[in-house]
């Protein structure tokens, strides 16, 4: 019997893909760091059983077009933006993502950020590694507290309430809005639910940790900015198009807010020229919420099961519904 084939859209460690080749076809993208060329992707896609997919491939309706014996896509994160589910549940193609494994790992990062924005930590780097230390002084790089600070978390989802575990050892108060209470989260993490209008407004930091929808799209804009205190600091670490940058510039730049830690862009990778990257009290990352080895390892274990599961007839861990 024909083995099923799976198309991988960047190479990954060959010691984790190796225990599949005895029952599958597998073929990879041969870069780990380039995004495969969306003819490959189409012609590959044609011949798939099962994609493995990144958040940097446009999993469209056009490409699920040409899926005729796609099963089951498995994208290499938790977020799915990238993809156009309806249209793929139309076709009958489940789609998984990889929630829980990276929880903590993301939120390690996100809390990582928010510090070395308040307490200067890049710059402070760069002041040693350009020469520029030449004494200790009282108010040198000096930054905001962080502890028993009000914190805001827009989006309470898994990872906002890691986040919010990690706030309370630093004795914050924890304010956060979401689409729906999380009763459970205001019993455990102490967390206070209020109106997004009431989070700017009391946060000394804002945490954006929204997933990207058409509600979200844009919602931290000048408005949003300017309602925030203008010693407050803005966090991403969820889906850069959750922000108006050009907003987010502006407001750095007259003063409306501190500083922004930004893990994510709405283009990535963001350009080299790019406005924001001119400010100093702007900390940027290039989309490594989830990118510790462990933590990748887990989320790719998690595609090759879900993919297994789905072939062999049984549901899978973790489906996008
Ligand atoms: C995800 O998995 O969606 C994250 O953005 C990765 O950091």
């Amino acid at each position: 019997m024909k083995k099923p084939y799976i198309f991988i859209t960047r190479t990954l460690p060959e010691e984790i893909i190796a225990p599949f080749r005895a029952n599958w076809d597998i073929q990879m993208w041969d870069s780990e760091e380039k995004p495969v060329d969306r003819t490959i992707l189409i012609q590959e896609t044609a011949k798939a059983d099962a994609l493995i997919t990144m958040l940097s491939d446009r999993i469209d309706e056009q490409l699920l077009e040409q899926g005729a014996q796609l099963k089951v896509i498995a994208n290499l994160a938790v977020g799915f933006d990238n993809i156009d589910v309806k249209a793929a549940q139309k076709k009958g193609i489940i789609v998984t993502n990889t929630p829980d494994v990276l929880t903590e790992t993301t939120a390690d990062l996100t809390f990582g950020l928010l510090m070395a924005t308040a307490r200067r930590f890049i710059e402070a780097s760069d002041h040693i590694r350009n020469g520029n230390w030449e004494n200790w002084a009282p108010l040198l790089l000096a930054g905001l507290d962080i502890h028993h600070k009000t914190i805001g978390i827009v989006g309470m989802g898994r990872i906002g309430r890691a986040v919010a575990h990690r706030a309370q050892g630093f004795h914050m108060n924890v304010l956060y809005h979401n689409r729906s209470r999380d009763t459970e989260a205001e019993s455990a993490l102490g967390a206070t639910y209020v109106s997004f209008e009431e989070l700017l407004q009391q946060s000394d930091f804002v945490v954006c940790l929204a997933p990207f929808t058409e509600e979200t799209a844009g919602m931290f804009n000048a408005k949003a900015f300017q309602t925030m205190k203008s010693s407050a600091m803005f966090i991403n670490a969820s889906r850069g198009a959750n922000v108006v940058e050009e907003d987010l510039y502006e407001a750095l730049v007259a003063g409306d807010i501190a500083g922004a830690g930004l893990d994510v862009f709405t283009k990535e990778p963001i350009a080299n020229d790019h406005p924001l990257l001119t400010l100093k009290q702007v900390v940027a990352l290039p989309h490594i919420g989830s990118a510790s080895v462990e933590t990748r390892q887990a989320m790719m274990h998690l595609c090759l099961e879900n993919i297994n599961l789905v072939l062999s007839g049984q549901q899978p861990k973790t489906e996008v519904k």
